[in-house]
């Protein structure tokens, strides 16, 4: 496929949401991932991707479809995209029914991405438009949200920061209110917040804290389409992980900019709503089938665009 559009990945989201949305607060978070990959793989098949997963579900080992490493379409010609992928991004809360459950899948040529690696974590910033280039991540929260307010012209007590509720991030959140701005926590969904922190008037002004790199990356690519700017530091959190990263030879400490994380302006993002959140509708069932709602982010030149598609039952 010469021409990809974000509008063609839409069929590997809605299929990956329509299989999880089977899951919806029935407890069974491995049947409804399971599904959600199975649906997501034969999606990107169907669609002749000649692609290879950089970001995937996990080592060959453990996932037998769309782990790191695996090539979509014929492996003897080259790959003409890398995938960054979360069929059910929010798994642990989609079992229980809550909102911004969503499946993520986005692309972008070789090579062009940054790859965390071993790193499962990484500490983010996320600001919108308005603000990018304007917001220092290196600074002290306080200076943060004061060049956050300068820039968005709002003052720091109407500034609203999504952070995830984690204990980790308690010293974070009363920096923020001690600076005298808001916090929005919600317990998973990194990547909705910082589509929210990107979008202007979303409700959200910016997103802080750690969560996982994979959702890193995908919101990533999604931010630098939208014009906004993202930040991350590699924070490996558990013992292995540390080990790992320090193996070999990652740095924690300096921050990367979109100018280090993604590295092309042809990178594609696709995410379709699996529960209802701030961002997108879930799937709702209508007389005779479905609804589902999917957000499309093609390259910088391109508008965001909302798509409702509708399907039959079966
Ligand atoms: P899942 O899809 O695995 O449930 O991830 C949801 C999520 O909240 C991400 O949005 C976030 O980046 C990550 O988990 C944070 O990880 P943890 O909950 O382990 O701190």
């Amino acid at each position: 496929m010469s021409q990809l559009r974000a509008y063609d990945l839409r069929g590997a989201t809605e299929s990956a949401a329509r299989a999880a949305y089977e899951g919806i607060g029935r407890g069974d978070l491995a049947a409804a991932d399971r599904d959600a990959i199975a649906a997501m793989h034969q999606s990107l098949r169907q669609l002749g991707l000649a692609a290879m997963v950089l970001i995937g579900k996990g080592p060959k080992s453990e996932t037998p479809v769309l782990y790191h490493g695996e090539r979509l379409g014929d492996s003897a010609r080259p790959a003409h995209w890398d995938l960054v992928l979360d069929p059910m991004e929010g798994t642990s809360f989609l079992a229980s029914g809550m909102t911004n459950a969503m499946a993520c899948l986005a692309v972008a040529p070789p090579g062009t991405l940054f790859d965390p690696g071993p790193a499962f974590f990484m500490e983010k910033l996320v600001v919108p438009p308005a603000a990018k280039g304007k917001v220092d991540p290196t600074a002290p929260i306080k200076e943060r949200l004061r060049d956050l307010g300068l820039a968005l012209n709002k003052p720091i007590d109407q500034l609203v920061i999504f952070v995830l509720e984690k204990p980790r991030h308690r010293d974070l959140v009363v920096r923020i209110q001690t600076a005298g701005a808001r916090v929005s926590q919600y317990p998973a969904g990194d990547v909705a917040g910082s589509l929210m922190a990107s979008i202007p008037q979303s409700g959200i002004d910016a997103m802080m804290g750690t969560g996982g790199s994979p959702e890193g990356l995908l919101a990533a690519i999604a931010v630098k389409n939208m014009g906004g700017d993202f930040f991350c530091r590699l924070d490996p959190l558990l013992a292995m992980e540390r080990k790992a990263v320090a193996d070999a030879g990652m740095d924690t400490e300096s921050w990367l900019g979109l100018d280090r994380l993604v590295r092309t302006d042809q990178a594609l993002f696709c995410a379709t709503g699996i529960t209802s959140g701030l961002l997108l509708d879930g799937i709702r069932p209508e007389s005779g089938g479905f609804k589902v709602q999917s957000m499309l982010v093609g390259g910088e030149a391109q508008p965001r665009q909302i798509l409702n598609s509708w399907f039959a039952k079966g």
